[in-house]
């Protein structure tokens, strides 16, 4: 696992949008993993810049969300669809059939959940998962005790979750007590895993998630079993660190050794 501490949200913001910009140069059939939420924003703004600007072409780019409300409609302000189509989806060129949402609504839901598993297959599987964290730890919508094997379901949301995200809902009675989400053994399977996470709030889910022991009851440190996940974090979501000096060193170190081509 490795660990960023950066200076700021928009550090971070530019170091993951590097990264997604330099695996798409790679390959350009990239197939992302994408969070909603306040975290990722600066990261999908600096994405629409770089195909308004510079031409970057997203066109053979497959995405697949991490979770998606049940019981909203498609068009809801509050869903996840109209979010990433606000953030994203509509200031790039992505064919509308390369764009996958967990699925919400309908019957055999569960069954269609198995179904998006074999879709993220067929597609090759994620390249890079961004993540954001819940304050309770949660990745996606992996509530605490989530399996950490667990695959794409539906999951009921904790109080905890209702009352981070009870802003959005002037009315109490709209808010979805239910979501489909990607599961913590999906996001596991991801190549690379990027989480961002900036501000006091969510302290206590970063140390637990990079320094505590596994536990189903925070899902963000199911991570530490992921070969190649890195958090990107602010000097405020960081705070708790007992290693934040080490995490310090060590991307001094990495940032020299890769000048002198060393790694
Ligand atoms: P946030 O949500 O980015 O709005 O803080 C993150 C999450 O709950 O996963």
């Amino acid at each position: 696992m490795q660990v960023v501490v950066c200076k700021d949200a928009c550090e971070g913001a530019e170091i993951v949008t590097r990264e997604i910009l330099n695996a798409l140069s790679r390959k350009p059939g990239l197939v992302l993993g994408l969070a909603t939420g306040s975290t990722p924003i600066g990261v999908y703004e600096r994405l629409v810049t770089a195909h308004r600007e510079d031409g970057v072409d997203f066109s053979s780019v497959q995405t697949f969300n991490l979770d998606e409300y049940c019981e909203l409609a498609a068009g809801h302000p509050q869903s996840y669809r109209t979010f990433m189509q606000k953030h994203l989806f509509s200031g790039i060129n992505i064919a509308g059939e390369n764009i996958h949402f967990p699925p919400n609504e309908g019957p055999a839901l569960a069954e269609k959940c198995l179904q998006h598993e074999e879709e993220i297959s067929q597609a090759g599987g994620i390249d890079i998962q961004l993540l954001g964290i819940g304050s309770n730890g949660h990745i996606g919508f992996n509530e605490p005790t989530s399996s950490l094997a667990s695959r794409t379901r539906i999951k009921t949301l904790t109080e905890k979750t209702l009352r981070d995200n009870s802003r959005f809902y002037e009315d109490p009675a709209q808010q979805p007590q239910v979501a489909s989400t990607l599961g913590i053994g999906t996001i596991l399977d991801a190549r690379s895993i990027l989480l961002q996470a900036y501000g006091e709030k969510k302290a206590e889910a970063v140390k637990a998630s990079v320094e505590g022991p596994i536990s189903s009851f925070w899902p963000g440190s199911a991570l530490q079993m992921h070969a190649d996940t890195t958090f990107i974090l602010d000097e405020d979501s960081a705070a708790q660190l007992e290693m934040i000096d080490y995490f310090r060193r060590s991307r001094a170190e990495g940032i020299r050794m890769r000048e002198e081509n060393t790694i």
